[in-house]
């Protein structure tokens, strides 16, 4: 009789989804000068074009995508890539520069690569509010810690190479109605930002940026595409959101001298597409798998 209400109880908390990271509430932002740093900080990563790219009203630094393209609901949405884990892990190392970063190091690597332009100086107001915003974002998130959720899903690998041909057919399917059929987004004529941001071509994210590798991008789409969809009710099987990446990577894009990244070449993650390499794996191999056995073939060393 015990046994028969203690174990559904149990049954229960097994199935209790993790406790995802909720960000503060508006009313958590302090009032005057400081609160208007923090919303100015939050404008900035949402309309981010509006500020800084081709026709910014401050600067023109930027190739006209927002961060909340990719860092959706301005850095907030469980496995959308949110910010909820930049406070408390930065300053520290990065396999990529081989260096100590800042937060303003990191938010400067993503003008540069994901927007492919300049990042504004680090004492300027626009860099300073995009550090208040995510230091306020982060401030129930102990020192060291990674809330569940944070960042992007990390995908099985297929056992097989990514196949660009059947992602154009999910893109096609699925993507073309707002991304466009030659990949170039839609923008209303005149207006500062895009409607649907571009997948390739000379305005979108260049070959240095998180979403180049095939696991950044598969991982980003599996949850977040078609707009609208979250990790409760994915659109996409691993699979697809696997070729889909392959498909768009395959397409031309702006290229980033970045021979000076990851300067111990035996920590180039799997999927970073450019050699040289440590081990016997070839570019197209690291560019769209089969991933497994060269993290095999690592973990033997
Ligand atoms: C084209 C997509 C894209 C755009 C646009 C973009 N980012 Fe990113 N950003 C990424 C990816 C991918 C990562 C790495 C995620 C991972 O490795 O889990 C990242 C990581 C970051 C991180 C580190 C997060 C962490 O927890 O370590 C910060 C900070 C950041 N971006 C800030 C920005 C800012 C500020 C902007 C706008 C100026 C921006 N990003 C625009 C794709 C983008
Ligand atoms: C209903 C319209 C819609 C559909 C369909 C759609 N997207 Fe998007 N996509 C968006 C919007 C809107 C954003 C920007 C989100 C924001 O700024 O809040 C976006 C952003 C993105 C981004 C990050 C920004 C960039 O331009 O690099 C990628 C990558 C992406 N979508 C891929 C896809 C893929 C792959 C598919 C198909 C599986 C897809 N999208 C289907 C509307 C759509």
């Amino acid at each position: 009789m015990v046994a028969l209400i203690i174990l559904p109880v149990i049954g229960l908390l097994a199935l209790k989804p993790p406790a995802y990271w909720h960000p503060p509430a508006d009313s958590q932002i302090p009032a005057g000068a400081k609160g208007q740093q923090i919303r100015y900080g939050r404008e900035l990563i949402a309309h981010t074009a509006k500020y800084l790219g081709p026709k910014g009203s401050v600067r023109q630094l930027s190739n006209g995508m927002n961060c909340q393209n990719c860092h959706l609901d301005a850095g907030t949405k469980i496995l959308g890539n949110n910010y909820s884990a930049v406070y408390s892990t930065y300053p520290k190392f990065r396999e990529r520069s081989g260096s100590v970063e800042t937060i303003v190091k990191r938010v400067s690597d993503c003008f540069e690569r994901s927007l492919g332009g300049k990042a504004p100086d680090s004492a300027s107001r626009e860099m300073q509010a995009i550090v208040a915003y995510m230091q306020w974002l982060g401030m129930d998130v102990q020192k060291g810690q990674r809330p569940d959720g944070v960042g992007l899903a990390k995908l099985t690998y297929l056992d097989r190479a990514a196949d660009s041909t059947k992602g154009r057919l999910v893109y096609v399917a699925k993507c073309q109605v707002c991304h466009g059929a030659t990949g170039e987004g839609m923008k209303v004529a005149g207006a500062r930002e895009y409607v649907y941001p571009p997948m390739w071509g000379p305005n979108s994210y260049n070959d240095g940026a998180g979403l180049y590798r095939l696991s950044g991008f598969a991982g980003y789409v599996k949850n977040n595409m078609p707009f609208g969809s979250n990790y409760t009710n994915p659109q996409l099987t691993d699979e697809e959101s696997w070729d889909v990446a392959a498909f768009i990577n395959s397409m031309p894009r702006p290229h980033k001298e970045q021979t000076a990244d990851w300067p111990g070449i035996k920590n180039k993650p799997v999927d970073f597409p450019f050699g040289p390499y440590a081990d016997q794996f070839n570019e197209k191999q690291h560019k769209f798998g089969p991933f497994q056995p060269i993290a095999d073939a690592r973990k033997v060393k």
